[in-house]
This record gives structure tokens, sequence and C-alpha cells, in this order.
């Protein structure tokens, strides 16, 4: 049997119509959500996410500044504008788009960001709400993961998750999402030997690692649920998961497709916490 795909797409959508629904309540209240994207440089890639962020902000009736400066802005010059909107009432989210040019610190830059602004979730305050469980402002995709999960009726709770991938971005945070959500969780990378016999074990597989179809259909527990996080392009320039997806899809119950399973929750939660700063900041 072939899984059922988890459409990110179609959720993502769903999300933004609630989002878009409680900004229009707010709106009577005289409060409008507000999110700065600070763009260093001009990173084809990056151009293009911070495009989609400006124009989700637009669709959801946020209000929104999108700040580009050169790659040669110096790392003070780029903490000062920052200090401007961790100031500026009229901000809620302030997002700096990352990579940044190698002369500037990413972690002096993601420091300086005040943490109740903070709707990337990688402030080490926000990371640490996130470990101790507090209600923080969560990481975009891991919460996108975690979201996928709960609306398709795949609770985590009680499952056994195997992350493959430990990075700061996705496969740590989502291993600590997921232990929230009262999963059994284990985190596996690189290292760690036999990796086809780990991910075996997985009643649902989350898959963050950047390396293309990676995962085979022997890495996947018949009926398991898998979440593949990876974007990678082929050298035909088609874009592809970390997971084999044909060859995956006869074993798994349900399966994230790339693209259009993840990558669009991404910025809809950005959209999510920028509300939910908004809401907090207004008391
Ligand atoms: N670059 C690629 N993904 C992201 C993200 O989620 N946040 C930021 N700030 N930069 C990124």
């Amino acid at each position: 049997m072939s899984a059922q795909i988890i459409n990110g797409k179609q959720i993502s959508e769903t999300i933004r119509s609630e989002i878009r629904a409680e900004v229009d309540r707010l709106k009577e209240k005289g409060l409008r959500p507000g999110l700065v994207v600070i763009l260093v440089g001009e990173d084809p890639a990056s151009q293009v996410y911070v495009r989609n962020k400006a124009k989700a902000c637009e669709d959801l009736g946020f209000y929104s500044e999108v700040v580009r400066i050169p790659a040669d802005t110096t790392q003070d010059q780029l903490l000062a504008l920052i200090d401007k909107y961790n100031a500026d009432a009229a901000i809620h989210g302030i997002l700096v788009q990352l990579p940044l040019p190698k002369h500037i610190h990413e972690k002096a830059v993601i420091d300086a960001i005040a943490v109740a602004k903070d709707v990337d979730g990688f402030h080490p305050i926000s990371v640490g709400n996130l470990m101790i469980g507090d209600d923080a402002l969560l990481p975009c995709t891991p919460s996108g993961c975690v979201e996928l999960l709960k609306r398709t009726g795949n609770s985590p709770a009680g499952k056994h998750v195997v992350v493959i991938g430990r990075s700061n971005i996705v496969g740590k945070p989502v291993s600590m999402l997921l232990l929230r959500e009262n999963a059994t969780v284990t985190m596996c990378h690189s290292k760690t030997p036999n990796l086809p016999e780990m991910a075996r074990q997985a009643d649902i597989l989350v898959v963050a690692v950047g390396v293309a179809k990676l995962v085979k259909h022997d890495w996947v527990k018949p009926g398991a649920v898998v979440i593949d996080v990876g974007m990678n392009r082929l050298p035909d320039g088609k874009l592809c998961g970390d997971v084999d997806y044909d060859d995956v899809a006869d074993t798994a119950s349900w399966i994230t497709p790339v693209p259009g399973g993840v990558g669009p929750m991404t910025i809809t939660m950005l959209m999510s916490n920028t509300l939910k700063a908004a809401k907090i900041a207004s008391g």
C-alpha cells in the first residue's frame, strides 16, 4: 500500500487561515503584528526566502519591513540596527537571514536580538526555554514538523521517534520538542553505527541531514511515519529530500514530499511566532 501524503502546503494554508482570523480580531483592538527581516548581502537563495517572508506578512495583514544592507556592513552596524528594532514598539519579531558574511559572528548577532522578539527561536535563552519546557517562541522548522504530525492524526505521544541529524536548527530542537510531546526520542547522526537498523526502530522517523535520498525502504519500519526535512538540489536542478521518496513510499504509512512537505511550514510557523510575540508584548 502506498503511504498517505502529508500535505504541508495544505496544512500550512489551514494554519494561515487561522492566523488571518486572529489578526483580524487583533486589528479591532488596535494591534498589528510586525516583523522585520534583515538581509545582509545578496545571497540568491536568501533573497528568495526573504521575499517569501515579506509576501507572507502582506498576505496575513502583518506590518513588515525588509532591510537589505550590503555584504560589507560591519558587525557593529548590524548590531546597532538590531538594537534599533529591539526598541521599536511596532516590531514584534526580528529575523536576521542566515548565513551571514564571514566577517560577522552569527552568535553575536543572535545574542543581540531581544528574546521577546526572537521569532527564529535561535537565542540561547529561547533554546534554554525549549529545554525547560517554558512556553517560549519555538524554532520554526521543528515546530512545523510537530504540527504536521498532529494535524494528520499522528500524535507523537507514546511513540518512538528516531531523529537523524543533530543540527542546532533542526535535529536538536525537534528532538526536544518531540520529547515535550511525550515521545520517546532517539537522536542519531553521522557517527551513529548502523544507522539503517536504528532508523528501522522508529514509529516516526525524522530526517534532517542534508544528504540527498539517503534513507531507503530498508531504513523504514513498515507503517512508520516519515518526516523529511531535507532540501537538496540535484544536478538536474530538481529539489529532493533526504529520503528516497519513491523507494520508501510503499513502506511508510505517511510521508512528507519534498517540495511541499516540511518546507511550506517554516514560514507559516514564523508568522505564528510573530503573532504570538505580538500578543505577549501587548499583554
Ligand atoms: N536561513 C535559512 N533558514 C533560516 C531560518 O530558519 N532562519 C534564519 N534566520 N535564516 C535562515
